[in-house]
C-alpha cells in the first residue's frame, strides 16, 4: 500500500472515530489527571512549582507561566534568563513564549533586561492584539507594565564571557550545551497549555533569535491533540517548523514519542550537518501520554503528575560515541 493511501485511511479511520489511536507513549494515571512534562534536569523544580498550580485544580497556561519562572530567576541554570551565557558581546537577551487551549499566544524575542520574559510573553497575549513583541519594543513593553529593569549578567557569566573573549570559539548547542526550557502541562479541566524560555546559544552574534519564542518552532499547542516543545540548536526547529509538527504527527495518530521521533527523522533527513547538533523534542497529547525523542543521547525530561516527580532519558537517533 503507498504511504498516500496509507494515510488517507489512518485519517479516515481516526476522524471516524473521533479519538487518536493507540498509543505506545507512557501514559498518566488516567484521562484528564493533571500533569506537567518539561525540558532537562532543570525542569524537575519548575515541574514542582507547576504542579503546585494543577494539583490546586489550577489553570495550565498559569501553571506553565508559574513552572518556568524557577530556571529564569536561577543564576545556576546558565541557559535560561537571569544567569543565562550572553551574546559575543556581553548581552544577555532572552527569548519565550506561551501558548494556551485557545490558540491565543504571545512572545518575546531579543528581551533585555528584564528577567521573567515568559512573564512579558503572558502580558504580550493578556493584554495586546498581537502575539510577538521584539527588542527595544518589548522592554518599553514590559517597563510600562510594571516590570523591573534588571542587570542579568551575573559575575560568573561575565568571567564565562571574557574567558570566551580570548578565543572567540564559535559555540553551537549539542550534548555539552544543555539550553532551553519548554514545559508542557494539562489541567484537571483536560486542558493544555505551553511555555518556552531561553538565553539562546551561548555567545551568539547580537541580534539572533532562535526557535524559543517562535510559535510553531519552540511551542506549539492544539487543544483537540496536544502539544509539543523543543530544546537544541534552534535554527533546526525554525527550519522544520518542529513543534508544529509533532503536533501534526499526533493529529494523524502518531504517540507522542512516535511524533517527536518523527521529527527528528525530519530534521535528519532534510539538514545534512544535524549531526554535529543537539535537538530534543518533548511532547504531551491531550490523553496525557508524554515522550520524547533526540538527535543525539544525553537529552532528558523531567515528568510531574499524581505519581509524583522522575527524570526521563529522552530515547536518541544517534548512538553516540
Ligand atoms: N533552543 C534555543 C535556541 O536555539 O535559542
Amino acid at each position: 500500500m503507498t504511504t498516500r493511501r496509507k494515510f488517507l485511511q489512518l485519517s479516515a479511520l481516526t476522524s471516524a472515530l473521533g479519538v487518536l489511536l493507540p498509543s505506545s507513549a507512557k501514559a498518566s494515571t488516567k484521562s484528564n489527571s493533571p500533569i506537567v512534562v518539561s525540558t532537562w534536569e532543570h525542569g524537575l523544580p519548575a515541574n514542582a512549582a507547576a504542579w503546585n498550580v494543577l494539583s490546586s485544580g489550577g489553570l495550565a497556561i498559569d501553571a506553565v507561566e508559574a513552572g518556568v519562572r524557577i530556571p529564569e530567576a536561577d543564576p545556576e541554570v546558565r541557559t535560561v534568563g537571569y544567569g543565562g551565557y550572553p551574546d559575543s558581546e556581553g548581552n544577555v537577551t532572552l527569548d519565550a513564549c506561551i501558548m494556551d487551549e485557545n490558540m491565543n499566544c504571545g512572545s518575546v524575542a531579543y528581551l533585555q533586561g528584564i528577567k521573567h520574559p515568559i512573564s512579558v510573553a503572558r502580558r504580550v497575549m493578556d493584554k495586546t492584539p498581537h502575539v510577538m513583541l521584539v527588542g527595544e519594543g518589548a522592554k518599553a513593553f514590559a517597563l510600562q507594565q510594571g516590570f523591573i529593569e534588571e542587570n542579568l549578567l551575573t559575575a560568573e557569566a561575565k568571567t564565562d564571557w571574557k574567558n570566551w573573549l580570548k578565543t572567540r570559539k564559535v559555540q553551537q548547542i549539542n550534548i555539552e550545551n544543555h539550553d532551553t526550557i519548554g514545559m508542557l502541562a494539562l489541567d484537571k479541566k483536560g486542558n493544555l497549555s505551553g511555555a518556552c524560555t531561553t538565553s539562546g546559544a551561548a555567545y551568539k552574534l547580537p541580534g539572533r533569535v532562535g526557535d524559543s519564542p517562535i510559535i510553531g518552532s519552540g511551542l506549539y499547542v492544539d487543544n483537540e491533540v496536544g502539544a509539543a516543545t523543543a530544546t537544541g540548536m534552534g535554527e533546526l526547529m525554525m527550519k522544520t517548523v518542529g513543534c508544529h509538527l509533532v503536533v501534526e504527527l499526533m493529529r494523524q495518530g502518531a504517540s507522542p514519542e512516535e511524533a517527536c521521533k518523527g521529527a527528528v527523522e525530519r530534521i535528519a533527513l532534510k539538514l545534512g550537518d544535524y549531526k554535529v547538533f543537539q535537538v530534543g523534542f518533548l511532547a504531551l497529547n491531550k490523553q496525557g501520554e508524554y515522550g520524547a525523542h533526540c538527535i543525539q543521547p544525553g537529552f532528558n525530561y523531567a515528568v510531574h503528575d499524581g505519581n509524583g516527580a522522575q527524570l526521563i532519558d529522552g530515547k536518541s537517533l544517534l548512538k553516540g560515541a
